[in-house]
């Protein structure tokens, strides 16, 4: 069944968890579909796990066109979101409804995600009036990187988690269809998730949320750089791609690969007479 955004927000109606993925490639997003993800996202993160940065700054319209596409064409039921880029809709209106716009029609996504809180009110309310839905994102938002002096737990004084249970209201109340709560305490994402209507999808924020989201290589030990806490690996595809690398160049300078299964045919007469 095609996930949309009412079947997600009757998915939290009925106590069914939403499970989300970041994707950034054709074959992943297949795997992932086949396996019946709801919903994924083509995460900002690409700029770290695929581009190798260091946080998710540099990451250009271009990059998230490219592989928004990659991913839309090998998702045939999960909901495909689309990260907005540093500096593509924090500039203004305009710009917001002009980048989602492209994310869109040139990426295929069928929905937008962009970080931030009461700030970003009036470009998600003239973004869903484009018929785009948005997911917010509020908590530790990896784009604020310079501003928050490090990828840092937030929410955790009053004053804070008031700000972000505000936040929340604020940006249900502009239109957003969902909300990604990102590295705030279990029991303030638990609060949030039970005063909005919206569903809420934690990475970090514990299992209160109504759904939950993972860095892909994160979650089956393919990036090594480094483990946050919340991360937990469901396999370890790490090493077992370093076993068939390895095993790889071992028949090849062995001579045992290719084999004569690899290999195509040609008549002895052809041959001999090209000697
Ligand atoms: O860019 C990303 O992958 C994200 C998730 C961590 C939620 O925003």
């Amino acid at each position: 069944m095609k996930n949309t955004v009412a079947t997600i927000k009757q998915q939290k109606e009925n106590n069914d968890k939403i499970t989300m993925l970041t994707a950034y490639d054709y074959s992943t997003a297949k795997l992932m579909d086949e396996s019946g993800i709801n919903m994924l996202l083509v995460g900002d993160s690409l700029g770290m796990v695929m581009l190798g940065y260091e946080d998710t700054i540099s990451v250009t319209m271009e990059d998230m066109i490219h592989h928004t596409a990659a991913v839309a064409r090998g998702a045939k039921n999960a909901m495909v979101v689309a990260d907005m880029p540093f500096m593509s809709y924090q500039t203004s209106v305009y710009d917001a409804v002009v980048n989602a716009g492209r994310l869109m029609k040139e990426g295929r996504c069928n929905a937008v995600k962009l970080e931030g809180g009461a700030s970003v009110c009036p470009q998600i309310k003239a973004i869903t009036e484009a018929s785009i839905p948005v997911v917010a994102h509020l908590g530790l938002t990896p784009q604020s990187i310079n501003a928050f002096g490090g990828f840092k737990v937030q929410g955790k004084s009053e004053e804070a988690a008031r700000k972000i249970l505000e936040e929340a209201m604020a940006v249900e109340e502009a239109g957003a269809f969902a909300l990604v709560l990102e590295c705030v305490p279990a029991r303030l994402a638990q609060l949030i998730s039970e005063k909005l209507t919206l569903p809420t999808i934690g990475i970090g924020a514990g299992a209160g949320c109504d759904g939950q989201v993972l860095v892909y290589q994160d979650m089956l030990a393919l990036f090594s750089d480094f483990k946050p806490k919340f991360v937990k690996h469901f396999a370890d595809a790490g090493n077992v791609m370093k076993e068939g690398f390895a095993k790889y160049i071992q028949e090849v300078k062995d001579g045992s690969f290719p084999a004569e299964e690899h290999t195509f045919k040609i008549d002895d007469d052809v041959i001999k007479k090209l000697y």
